[in-house]
């Protein structure tokens, strides 16, 4: 009897639904949905390119290029995070203007045919300042970050649902007619949660809870998070992801960050990685059920203004991405990846349909085969070898393999890519060279302040440096008088005393006396940034002495 009542009301369901379908799908572009082999969208199977450019890395200028060089290079989506301290810097005072006009850019993506993954976050981490908090949320009376805590809960309920409804009200969703069609909540936090613990998990539920509560239409992903709550897709950043599983086997196998290189550290070195080596990554996932991949970044670009980070990023955010900080192609690398993503559309019916058999032909040599019902055939050719080149022998035919590469033949004969080799791209790619011009530099001279001519901005005692500045500025001043007797002994002797500094900022300039004495900077010590201290004997006259250390922070950490 009970189940034949819930048969009866699945079916009163299933009709409300096809009815409500009908009336309305001239307004509706149909769903996103997903299955354990891909995401669908208005019904159809993708394999899903995507792409990172963070709107406020550069300028609106610059967006309708950078949108066009992405889908021109055979990009389905752009991802980008959303920077809750570049839309609320003041509690309560929003800003959507310039290059936080996240909507305009969200619509030229629209516009260009591309797709959208908003990664709200609001945590972002992305190497920016305060992870993407703004610092006032520090100073919320009793908040804790990213754990089971009330007014953390609030605040960030409160932005998610401010971007949300922004969102619904451009009507950005793709049920609405929009580019988004996927979020994210959090970002990377299983780390965080392992640490803590207990309230951890209780955080963990409650964003997933929350985020459902949003009601988008679209997919949530929960990205570094092996124990998302479901709906949630837990998803894979790295290097190479071919290994990864989500946790359940009904959702889609997803690299949310293929990192394209890594970022600049000032005093790092310049990180790159070959062409050869990303496309290798991306075939292998691929090949092993991968169903959305993005490079993290497409587009890296400038921190502008105080984006800069606790980790010691400065201004540029250039990551070896395909196009340069600047938006310029970086070659081979942007060419050889548009080549593999026209081979992966080229396999694209035969991939979506179906799980690969899988051949092999050696210990590291194999065959990953995809058909469809409909006579489609796709395969890939791999071999894992870093060193040595393969030949094999796939359905009669031989194929030679170069070391740690992948070939792919979209139609199980023809070799039309192979990772490691680079055709049709350009041999010759443009140089920066001086200018030799107008370009001229001008510099002024900042008077220092003294103990004596204090303007508003100033305080007695010694101060933590971020709870005086709210981070409105880098730089802070700490100014001291030290008296010395006449007939004190150093005067005579020379053996001048030793002043040390210990410092929980980045850089500091001590200057004694109005002169330049010494400077002190943190240090990368692997993994870690090292703060600074500064330890010097100072020469100090009879009388009134000045000592003015100027404190300066590269961004504010927080994980
Ligand atoms: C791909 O999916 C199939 C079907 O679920 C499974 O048997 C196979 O192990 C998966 N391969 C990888 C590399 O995850």
């Amino acid at each position: 009897m009970d189940s034949v009542w819930r048969m009866l009301r699945i079916n009163i369901l299933v009709y409300l639904v096809v009815l409500s379908f009908l009336t309305s799908s001239s307004l509706v572009r149909a769903t996103v949905s997903f299955d354990g082999r891909s995401f669908m969208i208005n019904g159809q199977r993708k394999i899903l390119i995507s792409g990172s450019i963070h709107y406020p890395r550069s300028t609106p200028e610059m967006w309708p290029d950078l949108i066009k060089k992405a889908k021109a290079g055979g990009l389905d989506v752009i991802q980008t995070y959303v920077f809750w301290n570049v839309h609320e810097p003041q509690q309560g005072k929003y800003n959507f203007e310039g290059n936080a006009d996240i909507v305009k850019f969200l619509k030229l993506a629209q516009a260009a045919g591309l797709y959208v993954h908003l990664r709200i976050g609001p945590f972002i981490c992305a190497e920016w300042n305060f992870g993407g908090f703004p610092v006032w949320l520090k100073y919320v009376p009793g908040i804790e970050f990213r754990t089971d805590n009330g007014p953390f809960k609030s605040a960030m309920q409160g932005f998610v649902s401010k971007i949300v409804s922004l969102m619904k009200a451009e009507r950005m969703f793709e049920p609405q007619g929009g580019p988004i069609i996927m979020s994210q909540i959090e970002n990377e936090y299983d780390g965080v949660e392992y640490d803590i613990g207990a309230p951890g998990k209780a955080y963990l539920a409650w964003t997933a809870q929350m985020a459902v509560g949003q009601q988008t239409g679209v997919p949530w992903v929960m990205c570094k998070q092996w124990d998302a709550p479901d709906p949630m897709i837990d998803t894979c950043n790295g290097f190479y992801c071919e290994g990864y599983k989500p946790n359940k086997p009904w959702k889609p196998k997803m690299f949310t960050e293929v990192w394209t290189g890594w970022y600049t550290q000032w005093g790092g070195a310049n990180p790159h990685r070959p062409a050869e080596d990303l496309a290798f990554a991306v075939a292998r996932f691929i090949h092993n059920n991968g169903s959305f991949f993005n490079y993290y970044m497409y587009h890296g670009g400038t921190n502008f203004g105080r984006g800069g980070s606790g980790l010691f990023v400065t201004t540029s955010y250039d990551y070896d991405a395909p196009l340069d900080e600047y938006g310029q192609f970086n070659e081979p690398k942007y060419s050889h990846l548009t080549n593999l993503h026209k081979a992966i559309k080229q396999a694209e019916p035969a991939l979506v349909s179906s799980y690969p058999t899988v051949q092999w032909f050696g210990k590291n040599q194999e065959a990953h085969v995809f058909t469809s019902k409909t006579g489609a055939c796709a395969a890939f050719l791999s071999n894992y070898d870093p060193t040595y080149s393969a030949k094999i022998t796939f359905r009669n035919v031989q194929y030679d393999l170069p070391p740690w590469s992948i070939s792919i033949l979209p139609d199980c004969k023809t070799v039309v890519y192979n990772t490691a080799t680079l055709n049709n791209v350009p041999t010759t790619w443009p140089k920066f060279t001086p200018l030799g011009g107008p370009l001229s530099w001008q510099s002024h001279i900042e008077g220092m302040p003294s103990a004596d001519d204090r303007d508003t901005f100033s305080k007695n005692g010694l101060w933590e440096q971020i709870g005086l500045t709210w981070d409105n500025s880098d730089y802070l001043w700490y100014l001291t008088d030290v008296n010395v007797a006449a007939d004190e002994g150093f005067l005579k002797s020379g053996y001048w005393p030793k002043l040390t500094v210990q410092s929980a900022g980045h850089v500091m300039h001590v200057f004694v006396n109005g002169g330049l004495w010494g400077t002190a900077y943190g240090t990368l010590e692997s993994p870690n940034f090292k703060f600074p201290t500064f330890s010097k004997n100072v020469k100090l006259n009879a009388g009134v002495n000045k000592i003015a250390i100027l404190s300066v922070a590269v961004g504010l950490a927080v994980s």
